[in-house]
């Protein structure tokens, strides 16, 4: 699985410099975006085309060749490296970024030249609109102040002439530009971790950043293990066994258990359980307390934990990463389900999901339909409080055939459905 990094924030933040040591530093493919807008700014000017044409604009679009060589920007084969930085490319790029047709293209150019590679990429629009799915998102600021003295800085290094003044504005309205264009706009997304480097020299920012990615990188190595689905082999089942008979016995002793509906489990073709969540044990309870070999459906993230990867290879449990249309754990529970297992899903998506009010997932529904089986539900009730009375009740399988249409929402509908079947369980 290509690793992905995603670099944003305003100008004069020092995410040229660090990105292009971290890519270094973590052996990635480094991508300035930015410079993807500079080289079709240059060409622009070149040939003097109206920022208005847009037809004209296309033309060159079509045509234009961008390539990344060592540490040189090639614009149509010639190195343009230097140019790009400097005037009139400085003064005007941020309004042909801004262009409908620019944008959807080196967007297109950026993912292209990213395909299937470990790669940093560095911009404003990256973590929001370029790889919303990235691994990492990071989003750099620093205070308008500390920006134009580092640009001034750098200016002064590089030998080009400008003052104080001139620098402050061009970042004021780049900044203004950037966040308020109704194309791209430059804002930290969601997920993305905020840095200030307003008082963090650029080594410590690099420092900062690197430990974040490589424990990333870290994690998702044990994550992508999740995804193997270790042999069974006689000695993984007696693992299992004890692990299982031990577990169960400790549930035995903190709870006081009643299990309804067990008969329910008894079917000739896999099927899918679906359960109210209403804390971490209950998925336990439900793969435990009963002779089935259940395998649960769980947020990959749990993977990243060594002990936890033991548990879930020991019991095939399936990650599935959240937000994301993750095809590998589809194919791991269909592949499952033609083989006749079980799987248990929670289709509240999140523990609690009922009383946050999140909307039921539809997932379940469509592996059912998917794989052609029925889905089981199951009510959980009690507290979780030690020495409690905890409740399983199982519901009759649910054809979801019963609800299939020709109109697309009946996969929601029939999952409100199956919803609704597991809160009446769970309150019997
Ligand atoms: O990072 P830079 O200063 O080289 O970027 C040049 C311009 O391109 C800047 O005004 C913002 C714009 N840009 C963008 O809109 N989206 C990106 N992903 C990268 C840069």
């Amino acid at each position: 699985m290509p690793f992905i990094v995603a670099i944003d924030g305003p100008s004069g933040t020092g995410k040229g410099t660090v990105t292009s040591y971290l890519a270094k530093k973590l052996k990635l493919m480094y991508l300035d975006t930015g410079a993807t807008y500079r080289c079709v700014t240059l060409k622009l000017l070149n040939e003097k085309v109206d920022l208005k044409d847009e037809e004209k604009i296309k033309e060159i679009l079509k045509n234009i060749k961008i390539d990344f060589e060592k540490d040189k920007v090639l614009l149509d084969g010639e190195d343009v490296t230097l140019e790009i930085r400097k005037e009139p490319v400085n003064s005007n790029v941020s309004q042909v970024s801004h262009i409908l047709e620019v944008r959807k293209a080196m967007v297109n150019l950026q993912r292209k030249m990213s395909e299937g590679k470990d790669v940093i990429l560095e911009g404003r629009d990256i973590g929001t609109n370029v790889f919303p799915n990235a691994d990492v998102k990071i989003y750099l600021d620093a205070s308008v102040d500390e920006r134009v003295e580092r640009r001034l800085k750098q200016n002064q290094e590089k030998g080009i002439k400008c003052t104080e003044k001139e620098v402050r504005e061009n970042i004021e309205f780049r900044d203004n530009n950037d966040k308020t264009s109704k194309i791209g706009p430059l804002r930290q997304a969601e997920d993305a971790v905020y840095v200030d480097t307003t008082d963090l020299t650029i080594k410590e920012v690099e420092n900062k950043l690197y430990k974040l990615i490589k424990s990333k990188k870290r994690d998702n190595k044990w994550i992508e293990r999740g995804y193997i689905t270790t042999k069974d082999t006689w000695c993984k089942r007696l693992r299992k066994a004890i692990i299982k008979g031990f577990l169960a016995s400790l549930y035995h002793i903190f709870y006081r258990i009643e299990i309804n509906g067990l008969e329910n489990l008894e079917q000739d073709e896999g099927f899918i359980i679906c359960a109210n969540h209403l804390n971490y044990l209950d998925a336990a309870a439900i793969v435990l307390l009963n002779k089935k070999n259940i395998r649960f459906v769980a947020k990959s993230d749990l993977y990243r934990i060594p002990i936890v990867s033991y548990l879930g290879h020991t019991f095939d449990i399936i990650p599935v990463k959240r937000g994301k249309n993750d095809l590998a754990s589809i194919k791991i529970c269909l592949k499952a389900l033609k083989n006749k297992e079980i799987l248990g899903i929670f289709p509240e998506g999140t523990r609690k999901g009922l009383a946050k009010n999140v909307k039921v997932k539809n997932g379940a529904v469509f592996l059912a339909e998917k794989a052609g089986v029925k889905i089981v539900p199951a009510g959980i009730g009690g507290t979780f409080k030690l020495f409690t009375k905890i409740k399983i009740n199982y519901g009759e399988a649910i054809d979801i055939k019963a609800y299939q249409s020709d109109d697309p929402a009946w996969i929601d509908k029939a999952s409100e459905e199956v919803m609704n079947k597991i809160v009446e369980l769970s309150k019997k």
